[in-house]
């Protein structure tokens, strides 16, 4: 098979929760262009209106649903509701996810949080992440298994991150118990889903550049901080993702399932102490 034919997603039907924006919305753009028909699920009217506005002109089949992930009947709906529109369902990016505020310590790491200190952990505040980074996954993968099982074919992709596989001691407990709960998550789902021919992996990106966390990524101090904790020197770009999710989201990724790809500039292959 030739790369145009393997990486092919035309005429797909694809959900992409949170794609209105950062991440969500490269794996968007990434599969309109490339031919899908592309649904965005994302509670940010404004940004949805703006970027199927801007898509669509551009000649893609995107649409977009206001739609909470932690809303368990209505995300129900919506699936039911995409799936009467394509008539099928090929590809699912369960992406949507929050920032959990303050870890125990600063950024750079140098100075200790009292906010994020367990003694002081809001319980508000991780429940809240845990509903959107960790249940709303399950909510989507029990969602679109319903219709990929009996199609017997699929691809669900679930965004993790490095936070899955080291501790971002800068970033909220929470934010790690979700992701780490999440990667084994979708090991499971990949072998209970396999003998349908529904596969389900996991792209772990490091620090790129989105509206998290207020969009604080693109001050220069974060950029500075992050960069610091990847080899490669800085933050990403969210283009640069699109082509593991391609990979991820066609046959060219036929015999991958049950895989958490890192997407991190290195970071999380260990410590570096390097200067100069
Ligand atoms: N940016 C990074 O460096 C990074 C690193 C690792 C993992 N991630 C993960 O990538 C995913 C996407 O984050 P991003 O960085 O692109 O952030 P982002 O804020 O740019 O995009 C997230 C989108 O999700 C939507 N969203 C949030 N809560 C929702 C809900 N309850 N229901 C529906 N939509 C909701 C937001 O409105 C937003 O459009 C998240 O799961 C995040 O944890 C991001």
């Amino acid at each position: 098979m030739k790369a145009a034919e393997m990486f092919k997603v035309e005429g797909y039907g694809a959900i992409v929760t949170g794609g209105a924006s950062g991440l969500g919305l490269a794996f968007t753009e990434v599969l309109a262009e490339h031919g899908a028909r592309v649904t965005v699920f994302d509670l940010d009217q404004q940004r949805i209106d703006s970027e199927v506005q801007r898509l669509s002109a551009l000649g893609y089949d995107v649409s977009g649903m206001r739609v909470d992930v932690t809303d368990r009947a209505d995300m129900h709906d919506a699936f039911a509701q995409v799936h009467a529109t394509y008539g099928r369902l090929d590809v699912v990016f369960a992406n949507a996810g929050i920032d959990s505020g303050p870890g125990f310590v600063t950024l750079d790491r140098t100075q200790r949080v009292s906010e994020g200190a367990i003694e002081n952990y809001e319980d508000a505040r991780w429940n809240k992440v845990i509903e959107t980074n960790l249940n709303s996954v399950f909510t989507t993968v029990k969602a679109a298994a319903r219709y990929m099982k009996p199609q017997r074919s699929g691809r669900i992709i679930i965004t993790t991150s490095a936070a899955a596989l080291l501790i971002e001691s800068g970033v909220g407990a929470a934010y790690m118990a979700a992701k780490a709960g999440v990667a084994h998550f979708m090991r499971t789902m990949a072998q209970e889903l396999a003998r349908y021919q529904v596969t389900v992996n996991a792209i772990a990106p490091g620090p790129f550049i989105t509206n998290i966390g207020g969009g604080h990524a693109f001050r220069p101090e974060v950029q500075e901080a992050f960069g610091a904790t990847v080899p490669l020197g800085r933050m990403a770009s969210t283009e640069e993702i699109k082509g593991l999710a391609l990979l991820l989201a066609s046959p060219a990724s036929s015999f991958i399932t049950g895989a958490q790809i890192s997407i991190d500039g290195g970071a999380t292959l260990g410590q570096l102490f390097e200067q100069g």
